[in-house]
């Protein structure tokens, strides 16, 4: 494909950089504003194209050398060309102008708490590699080279994890390795257990059972963070009841002993359960749920904690409205589909918080995590 100039006037909130070419909006991952220099197209829309940078003549003086020999081709990570102190700084930038549709740039500086993680690598408990049997292949995919391409020193997975792809790709052997793999391509799990063992799975889709956090350090940030505010907005010896929207295994409502708490999920691992915490199992984007879940439920929750996949709760100002918790813990992977959500309830809630929680380094994802409180009249 043809190669066009670019020069990149801004940053997306995926942080990819922006050029104006011809009348188009050109999305160049992986370049920094004020960089100049050639880029391949990769795909050509009526109003936008993506390319990719081939050359950068005119580099910025923020830009730093990748720490992962795979950064240039594998589209794993996104701002490894930053430093992690820029990548905060984007991804709070992201963040605010997702909000905008909820609270005043104003507002948003006064509330915004940011919490990076303690380190940039070694933090994923689990990594998925995809597989070509025939070719032996195994890697992360590559979006110039349109296949997989090996990556046997991602920085992003645990030590110990590491330690066995090291193993898989020079002491074994890919090919060896893969004559485990009963299909012709797919990908392989690589999953480092609470117990600290380093265990392989070829082509499930949760080899853990159940959905569980990637970066536990992060969480338990987040849960130390989740636990203080509980006790700010609730007293200590007050019967709570909580509705915990997309549980999962009970993660977020674990720690809080003292509640009543219904953990609503499609699949819940009930082992991992403590006593207070009630599973109903249920697909929460089915139609007619809003009535079997009150039917399942007492009395009214005062605390409704959600935590949806990346598609967000198209229905959950419905669910709002019925229940009328209190306070609300919204917290999400995807801020778009979280500012969404919250749109229809600014008459009922005032934002109290808004919390970034850097869960995914040196990728463009994070979490955020939105504290509501009913106003008085509601
Ligand atoms: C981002 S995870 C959150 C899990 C949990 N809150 C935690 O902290 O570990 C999203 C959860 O949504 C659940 N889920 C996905 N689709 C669902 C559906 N249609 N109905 C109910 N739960 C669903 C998944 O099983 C997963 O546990």
């Amino acid at each position: 494909m043809e190669l066009i100039r670019f020069e990149i006037q801004d940053i997306d909130v995926f942080g990819q950089g922006i050029s104006k070419i011809g009348g188009k909006t050109a999305f160049i991952p992986k370049t920094l504003i004020g960089e100049q220099g050639s880029a391949r197209v990769i795909k050509e829309k009526k109003s936008y194209l993506i390319a990719q940078a081939v050359e950068i003549d005119v580099k910025s003086p923020d830009r730093v050398e990748s720490a992962c020999p795979h950064y240039d081709q594998c589209t794993g990570c996104h701002y490894l060309h930053y430093s992690y102190e820029d990548e905060i700084s984007f991804k709070k930038k992201a963040l605010k102008n997702h909000m905008r549709k909820l609270v005043s740039d104003d507002e948003f500086d006064k509330i915004i708490q940011v919490f990076p993680d303690v380190e940039r690598f070694n933090y994923r408990n689990r990594i998925q590699l995809h597989y070509q049997k025939n070719e032996s292949l195994l890697g992360q995919y590559s979006t110039s080279l349109k296949k997989n391409i090996p990556t046997p020193e991602c920085k992003l997975a645990d030590k110990l994890i590491q330690n066995r792809v090291e193993q898989i790709y020079n002491t074994a052997g890919v090919g060896e390795f893969l004559k485990k793999a009963r299909k012709k391509e797919g990908h392989v799990e690589i999953l480092l257990t609470p117990d600290n063992k380093v265990t392989i799975h070829f082509d499930k889709q949760y080899s853990s059972g159940g959905f569980t956090q990637v970066n536990q350090r992060a969480n338990r940030v987040l849960l130390d963070f989740l636990g203080l505010s509980f006790r700010t907005h609730f007293k200590e010896n007050d019967p709570v009841q909580i509705i915990d929207l997309f549980g999962g295994s009970g993660n977020l409502t674990k720690n809080l002993a003292n509640s009543k708490c219904y953990v609503v999920d499609s699949f819940i691992k009930k082992e991992s359960l403590s006593t207070h915490q009630i599973p109903i199992v249920m697909n929460l984007f089915k139609k007619g749920m809003l009535g079997t879940l009150a039917q399942k439920i007492e009395n009214k929750p005062e605390l409704m904690i959600v935590d949806p996949p990346r598609s967000g709760f198209k229905e959950f100002s419905l669910l709002v409205e019925s229940i009328a918790p209190q306070m609300i813990y919204y917290i999400s992977c995807n801020p778009s589909t979280l500012a969404r959500d919250l749109e229809n309830l600014m008459d009922f809630y005032q934002i109290e918080s808004i919390s970034l929680f850097d869960f995914f380094p040196a990728t463009h994802h994070f979490e955020t995590f939105v504290i509501l409180k009913a106003y008085e009249q509601y």
